[in-house]
């Protein structure tokens, strides 16, 4: 991990709040904030979702990001491990352990997908090249979405190995330096290409679209089931992640602020892909891309943003050969930054609870990954979609909810305000600490639920 310091128990730790932050918020910024949430909202009203969206980060993801780091900090291990320490009951304990197991499987899966579409902005990444030498046959094989088996195994193993190869390493330090200076340029990247794409036609009307909800939309079920899954995708809740993160933190920092801080990055990376995104359809829509079919529902959502970004860079003349690579390539940074924290996730898990040593689980998680990949690649039109919904829209919920459960519920309060009060001296002044456990109890799960069982 970033500047990450021996205490005297020998645990790494990261030496700083920002170390902590920049891990945290690499692993929340990715792929979901560019390439499925402006999706999910072009294809949900724009605006409703949005309000959606934003409203389920702050009602539910930001509580639950703070319950996930929290457990980890005091587990200081795996999630079994973290929310086992919680009770001494033997059947909790093993529902502990079953939660602990579903959330880094949840993890798993999401890797088994995430890394087929992080091979995509590669080769998006690689075409301009292609084509700048002439390779028609090649730049045509690396971006068509017809006949892509090979593009797509063959990228989504090179996005596998790279993620191998870091955690690995434990090259961790690397990438997050360069994540802190890459991530800035991404965020500056997008907001240049939002300021140039305004003054294309079509664009105001883009604009409209995500900024101004239709009020009926709001209560779509679809579209709130949709907004809850894609904020907890977004903030990787429901995957182990965040407590294999919180495991590394400092008893003395304020897991609330830091939290703040994480999902306020996150939500506004997502915003301003969605400032970018939504317009830049209606700028292709008017040069003559199709994007809607005539019942107004998207045509292949799932590969919109590679149908519409390159016609934008397209009006750049020249410059699309310089800002086109770069914007792919930053993207492949930033799903690298979520990618590792998938990996270690399950390989944090299997140590301690099988016979594997850590090199092993690295190579057996990555290969049964790749296994994965491949199924989904080859059943694409059939399975993609279908996983992608499962995991994100119903078993990172529930296992987050789980999660929630078990701070409310069984964590000792005794327990867990000692842990709580570790950082916060007036801790039983703060109103955040009073009201949060019992929020967990009692408003996350009806909500959750309510979301989930509408939706049938
Ligand atoms: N949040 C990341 C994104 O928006 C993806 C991600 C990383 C993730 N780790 C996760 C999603 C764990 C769910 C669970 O791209």
């Amino acid at each position: 991990m970033l500047e990450t310091k021996e205490k005297n128990s020998g645990k790494t730790q990261f030496a700083s709040k920002l170390g902590f932050v920049m891990a945290a918020a690499g692993s929340a910024v990715g792929l979901g904030n560019i390439w499925s949430f402006p999706t999910f909202a072009a294809s949900n009203g724009g605006g409703a979702f949005l309000f959606c969206y934003l409203l389920f980060v702050f009602l539910l993801g930001y509580p639950m990001l703070v319950a996930e780091i929290t457990i980890g900090r005091h587990g200081q291990k795996d999630p079994s491990t973290a929310l086992m320490k919680t009770t001494n009951n033997l059947i909790l304990k093993k529902l502990a352990h079953f939660t602990g197991l579903s959330s880094v499987l949840v993890a798993f899966f999401i890797l088994s997908f995430y890394a087929i579409i992080a091979g995509w902005f590669i080769a998006f990444a690689i075409e301009p090249f292609t084509t700048l030498l002439g390779l028609t046959d090649v730049s045509l094989w690396l971006t068509s979405f017809e006949n892509s088996l090979s593009r797509d195994v063959v990228f989504s193993l090179i996005f596998l190995v790279l993620t191998f190869l870091i955690v690995q390493g434990g090259v961790e330090d690397g990438i997050e330096k360069w994540s802190k200076k890459l991530m800035p340029l991404l965020f500056g990247l997008l907001l240049a290409l939002t300021v140039y794409l305004m003054f294309l036609p079509g664009a105001t009307e883009g604009l409209h679209y995500y900024l101004v909800p239709e009020v009926e939309k709001i209560f779509d079920k679809k579209v709130l089931l949709e907004a809850l899954g894609q904020s907890f995708f977004s903030l990787s809740l429901g995957a182990g992640v965040m407590m294999v993160y919180g495991a590394y933190l400092n008893d003395k920092e304020s897991v609330p602020k830091l939290a703040v801080q994480v999902a306020a990055l996150d939500t506004l990376v997502a915003f301003l892909a969605g400032l970018l995104i939504l317009p830049a359809i209606f700028v292709a829509k008017e040069k003559g891309v199709e994007v809607f079919d005539a019942a107004g529902t998207l045509i292949d959502s799932d590969r919109l943003v590679f149908s519409v970004l390159p016609k934008l860079f397209q009006t750049m003349g020249g410059f699309s050969f310089l800002i086109a690579p770069l914007f792919y390539l930053l993207m492949t940074v930033a799903a690298l930054t979520s990618s590792i924290s998938m990996l270690e996730a399950p390989v944090s898990f299997l140590p301690n609870h099988t016979k594997l040593n850590r090199g092993q689980s690295i190579r057996l998680v990555t290969f049964a990954t790749f296994l994965v990949s491949l199924v989904l690649i080859f059943n694409f039109s059939s399975l993609f979609n279908l996983v992608m919904k499962l995991v994100t829209q119903y078993a990172q919920p529930l296992t987050s909810l789980a999660v929630a459960l078990f701070v409310g519920f069984v964590w000792k309060k005794t327990k867990l305000l000692k842990e709580i009060a570790a950082e916060n001296e007036n801790f039983e002044e703060s109103f955040f600490w009073k009201t949060w456990p019992w929020y967990l109890m009692f408003v996350c799960p009806p909500l959750v639920l309510i979301v989930m069982v509408n939706s049938f």
